[in-house]
């Protein structure tokens, strides 16, 4: 058992929180044997200078870094810690993670362990480069100001050959589609190569541009072993490619910030994997925070949820974190921290999984007007394919917008009405 005594000192109620500070906020719930006291206290302990066991090596300069517990909610098992910004390396994701998200997870004291929140001061923010387009930078690129962005995901994930893939691409453009995008599990496999993939299927963007008048873009997946991606993403600017596509948490927050430093377009987020860490409520992370760091890092659309379809996450849940990454403000709450986002660009919110036109009044209504609607199956699930499917897709935003329902709206748009028949 570690030496709880060692940990002490970490408590201070009184603690203003400097503007400078780290805020952190998490549940934690104490082992048998331990407080609630103790475990807040070795919580911030072992996140920063602490160990378990006094050191001979300890000095007054260092103790300064320590950082303060200065909320405790015993009810609700919530602490609130701040750290001093000079524990940290500014614009090294991993180091900051391997302070507040890291030995901690493992501490036997722990019975149970969610980090919450973050509140990221100025500085550290100012030490991530941010969005390089953001919402507005994306609007503006596809000439789209009133309305959702429409788009789809190829389907089948992964099968397709890069002809048929570039095909669905088209057809998907053709009907309506603003974005067509990769699925997280393709790369680059023997049945469907990245290089060959990309050059049809751009090339297909292309065309699609031509013919139907608007601008349309494909999120090409980059994901890679960091040196291989670097070298897709350079092929990709290199061959007229306008925006790249990377999963975030496998590829892993290091990479993540080479492909912001290196790459002049846009970059969206898929989260593949975030359920890992955010889905049980007992160990893990908040989808709120990797928003938090993926807006910091500087992607353009990320994955929220959409509380209506396939994946977990509840309405509250998503609207929140869509708040957090498409204002300049967040307020504290009894549940959330305050942010404020001072010039980093907001991330547009992407609701993807499992998404068909009869979802899209819903997520609108909640949602509203900024939000890139996805939908893979709904889309390519249409009865009478890819552009019927983009079709219908864009008929229900239309409608949405008009304030007309579905029903009503499908007696003169045939594709609508095909869908509402399917998924009635
Ligand atoms: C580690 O890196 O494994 C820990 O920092 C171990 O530290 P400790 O021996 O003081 O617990
Ligand atoms: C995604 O990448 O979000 C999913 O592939 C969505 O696919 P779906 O619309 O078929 O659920
Ligand atoms: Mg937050």
């Amino acid at each position: 058992m570690a030496n709880v005594k060692a940990y002490e000192g970490f408590i201070d109620k009184k603690y203003k929180p400097k503007k400078t500070d780290v805020i952190v906020q998490y549940r934690v719930k104490p082992s048998k044997g331990y407080t609630f006291r103790q475990v807040a206290e070795m919580t911030a302990g072992e996140s920063s200078v602490g160990t378990w066991t006094e050191v001979s090596t300890m000095k007054p300069k260092i103790q300064k870094l320590a950082p303060k517990v200065f909320y405790l909610d015993k009810k609700n098992y919530r602490i609130r810690i701040a750290y001093p910004l000079k524990l940290f390396e500014l614009g090294n994701l991993p180091e900051i993670l391997s302070s507040i998200g890291g030995n901690i997870y493992g501490m036997k004291a722990a019975k149970e362990l969610f980090w919450e929140d973050i509140n990221i001061p100025k500085k550290m923010l100012e030490s991530f480069k941010g969005p390089r387009f953001g919402m507005k930078g994306l609007r503006k690129y596809l000439g789209v100001w009133s309305r959702p962005l429409v788009g789809t995901i190829v389907k089948p994930k992964v099968g397709l050959n890069e002809h048929e893939h570039a095909i669905v691409a088209y057809d998907s453009w053709l009907g309506g589609c603003d974005v067509v995008k990769d699925d997280e599990n393709l790369t680059s496999q023997d049945f469907n190569q990245f290089k060959k993939r990309f050059l049809l299927t751009i090339k297909k963007c292309k065309e699609a541009e031509k013919k139907t008048g608007e601008k349309k873009v494909y999120l090409v997946n980059c994901t890679a072993e960091t040196q291989e991606m670097i070298k897709r993403i350079k092929f990709v600017e290199a061959h007229g490619g306008n925006y790249i596509m990377l999963d975030i948490l496998t590829l892993g927050w290091a990479a993540l910030q080479t492909a912001r430093n290196i790459t002049k377009l846009p970059i969206h987020a898929h989260r593949a994997g975030h359920a890992m860490f955010d889905r049980d409520a007992k160990f893990g992370m908040s989808m709120e925070v990797i928003a938090q760091f993926s807006r910091m890092i500087g992607v353009d659309t990320l994955h929220i949820g959409t509380a209506y379809g396939k994946m977990s996450g509840g309405k509250k849940e998503v609207l929140h974190i869509e708040k957090e990454i498409e204002s300049q403000y967040t307020k504290k709450t009894k549940e959330y921290l305050s942010q404020k986002w001072w010039k980093v660009k907001p991330v547009f919110a992407v609701a993807s999984g499992g998404v068909y036109p009869q979802l899209v009044p819903k997520i609108m209504k909640f949602m509203k007007k900024d939000v890139v609607i996805q939908a893979g199956g709904g889309v390519h699930g249409h009865p009478h394919g890819s552009v019927a499917g983009a079709k219908a897709m864009r008929q229900a935003v239309d409608a949405s917008l008009k304030g007309v329902s579905l029903k009503k709206y499908s007696k003169d748009h045939k594709e609508l009405a095909e869908a509402l028949e399917k998924w009635g």
